[in-house]
């Protein structure tokens, strides 16, 4: 895989069809709840953020400080115009740097994991367990099965690693077993906790 496929793979060319398109009912909810499970003024990640509505969104709405990173310059353009108080990054999420901050309360990464190659996907699970302080939530949508579809919205290919392996990444990088959930549009997502003894990263 060249290491452009992750930009190309960015909603940067549908920015306009995905702001229009994204369902907002979709991870509303959810972003809700795992926020107020979070301490209050909460520190978050929010990795591939789109245009913030309804994930960032909600997370600033319910008292969160939001550092919100996409690849995409034309969505997070739309995220700082209705969400001024958000401090941004356009980044490929395996390059960002999080304006040096390493002790979130939350990351969360609703649709994105699957969207990156697999080598990426398991670089952002030990990339959350880098920036999380112990303690910290890490939230990420990918199916229950090991499977590969094209994008909805850019055709591009996706891929879900399964749940066999979503489970053993997030050991191996110091999270407990992780809590998992359905939402009403039969998304599965991880909720997991960074337990503070990460064997396989370095700071
Ligand atoms: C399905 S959208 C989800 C957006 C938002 N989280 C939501 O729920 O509406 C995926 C987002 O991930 C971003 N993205 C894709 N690949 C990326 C990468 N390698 N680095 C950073 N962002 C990426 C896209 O630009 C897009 O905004």
């Amino acid at each position: 895989m060249d290491k452009f496929y992750e930009w190309r793979h960015g909603y940067e060319n549908f920015a306009r069809e995905f702001r229009f398109g994204r369902n907002q009912s979709i991870g509303a909810q959810e972003a809700a709840t795992w926020a107020s499970s979070l301490p209050p003024k909460a520190l978050v990640a929010d990795l591939g953020c789109g245009f913030g509505e309804p994930i960032t969104g909600t997370l600033v709405r319910a008292g969160c400080r939001v550092h919100a990173v996409d690849a995409s310059p034309t969505l997070l353009k739309t995220l700082v115009e209705r969400l001024p108080d958000v401090s941004v990054e356009c980044a490929n999420v395996t390059e960002a740097n999080f304006g040096g901050e390493r002790s979130f309360d939350g990351v969360i990464a609703w649709g994105l994991l699957f969207l990156l190659p697999e080598a990426a996907q398991k670089d952002v699970i030990a990339m959350a367990a880098r920036i999380l302080r112990p303690g910290g939530s890490f939230l990420f949508t990918a199916p229950q099965q090991r499977l590969e579809w094209p994008d909805a919205q850019t055709d591009a290919p996706s891929l879900s690693l399964g749940a066999d392996v979503y489970r053993k990444l997030l050991q191996e990088n110091g999270f407990d077993t992780p809590a998992e959930f359905e939402d009403h549009g039969g998304n599965h997502y991880y909720q997991a906790s960074y337990l503070g003894n990460n064997r396989s990263t370095s700071s």
